[in-house]
């Protein structure tokens, strides 16, 4: 098993390079089916959701190969327009493969993704848009098998603007005949990285960022070079690190302007942030403050994957602070984890009130899902003692190597690995 050691109560120093970002590369490397050529995705991080991308791509007889940050992908020998079950239960967001696969192959089967870590996680509003793209869907067995000889372009009016639906009907849409336009999209930064993305491969989609995607179908893609932008919840994450830890650390290729809230947040709790152009400094020398509620939106509010880490670093500060979880019903898995460190913090359904303590302590701890993860991690700096973590394969998910970057900045943090039984 896995462990991160964390020995806290220790200031951050230094500088690191933020990763690509896990919510673009995902998309992106399903979008790489749309092309019959090659792209060389650079930035690419090299995370377990990434790995699993890979696998799927693999499966569906594509070449894909690693060389630095850089992943060149080769759709030329896609053979095969159905996913695994045990490849499609491997990572949550596999359906995204749902749309592009159906504009390639004009059929597609495979299995539901199911509920996760987080709560449930439906693609109602995926399936209904495909559907009204033209694809029959059926289900069989726990399988969905989609048929889509002719996707026909048209106006989709998405319910919520959930990131997932936007992606997956934006790929589809490249495979339609004439224009679509997808209403009530999400607009996240990532939605934007997978539209320029698609344009560098010759496709006419605009509007990303807004909440209209309109999307040309049709024009004939070919490969290119992209670079993935940078992760925005792992930038987050490192600075509620250094938030909680205290020090002075900087970010680069960091771009505060998909951070605003967060950032928001960090100033209002007492440090003292500096954004330039792809660099951001946090430096925190007094003792963090309560904050106003946080309440997590789609974007551009304030961020559902950002929620944990920012509550662990005020786990230890003046003042109680309300969370409201707007996004998944099962988003506060790290609360009992983080109370086992001494912090104070009420749940009452989707609200959780952290009344800041003056100290925590490390314990044995088990990260339950990706971010509550790297939150475990966020408050073990902040702790006197030793902390260790467990449930390390969540934390993999969404970061290269979340201890090695947190040991660039000075903590004193690494991975260990101890018999199962211990
Ligand atoms: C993406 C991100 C995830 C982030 C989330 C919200 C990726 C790979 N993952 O997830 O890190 O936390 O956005 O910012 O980019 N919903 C439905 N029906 C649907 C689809 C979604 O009811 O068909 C609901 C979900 O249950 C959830 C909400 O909409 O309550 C938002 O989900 P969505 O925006 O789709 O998130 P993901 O794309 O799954």
């Amino acid at each position: 098993m896995t462990q991160i050691m964390v020995r806290g109560a220790k200031a951050l120093s230094g500088s690191i390079a933020v990763q690509g970002a896990k919510n673009s590369a995902l998309p992106i490397l399903a979008a790489t089916l749309l092309n019959r050529g090659e792209t060389v995705l650079r930035r690419c991080p090299r995370l377990r959701d990434v790995d699993a991308s890979v696998r799927i791509l693999r499966y569906l007889g594509c070449e894909a190969r690693w060389e630095g940050d850089a992943l060149t992908v080769n759709t030329a020998g896609l053979c095969r327009s159905e996913i695994s079950d045990a490849l499609m239960r491997e990572m949550r967001s596999s359906a995204i493969f749902l749309g592009a696969i159906l504009a390639r192959c004009g059929q597609a089967e495979l299995s539901y993704p199911g509920g996760c870590e987080l709560g449930p996680r439906p693609i109602d509003l995926h399936l209904a848009g495909l559907r009204e793209l033209g694809t029959d869907i059926r289900e069989d067995g726990g399988r969905l098998v989609c048929a889509a000889p002719r996707l026909a372009g048209r106006e989709l009016i998405l319910s919520l603007p959930s990131v997932g639906a936007t992606e997956n009907l934006m790929l589809a849409a490249c495979g339609a005949e004439g224009v679509t336009s997808i209403c009530n999209a999400a607009r996240e930064p990532e939605i934007e990285d997978l539209q320029n993305y698609l344009c560098a491969c010759g496709a006419r989609v605009c509007g990303a960022g807004t909440s209209t995607v309109t999307v040309e179908g049709g024009a004939p893609l070919h490969g290119c070079e992209y670079t993935v932008m940078p992760d925005r919840i792992a930038a987050a994450t490192y600075l509620c690190a250094a938030a909680a830890a205290g020090g002075e650390i900087c970010l680069t290729g960091a771009r505060e302007q998909h951070l605003a809230t967060v950032t928001a947040a960090l100033r209002e709790a007492g440090c003292d942030l500096r954004a330039e152009k792809a660099r951001i400094v946090l430096r925190r020398t007094e003792p963090l403050r309560a904050v106003r509620p946080i309440r997590t939106a789609p974007y551009p509010g304030f961020p559902t994957d950002a929620q944990a880490v920012l509550m662990a670093a005020l786990a230890r500060s003046r003042g109680a602070t309300v969370f409201e979880e707007n996004i998944f019903t099962n988003r506060f898995r790290h609360v009992d984890e983080l109370t086992r460190m001494g912090a104070d913090i009420r749940v009452s359904g989707r609200t959780a009130v952290v009344t800041g303590a003056e100290r925590l302590h490390g314990a044995a701890v088990r990260a339950a899902d990706l971010r509550g993860g790297a939150a475990l991690c966020v408050a073990a700096l902040a702790a006197e003692g030793e902390t260790a973590v467990s449930g390390v394969e969540h934390i993999d998910r969404g970061y290269e190597d979340l201890a090695a970057e947190l040991r660039a900045l000075g903590a004193d943090i690494f991975r260990a690995e101890r018999p199962e039984a211990e």
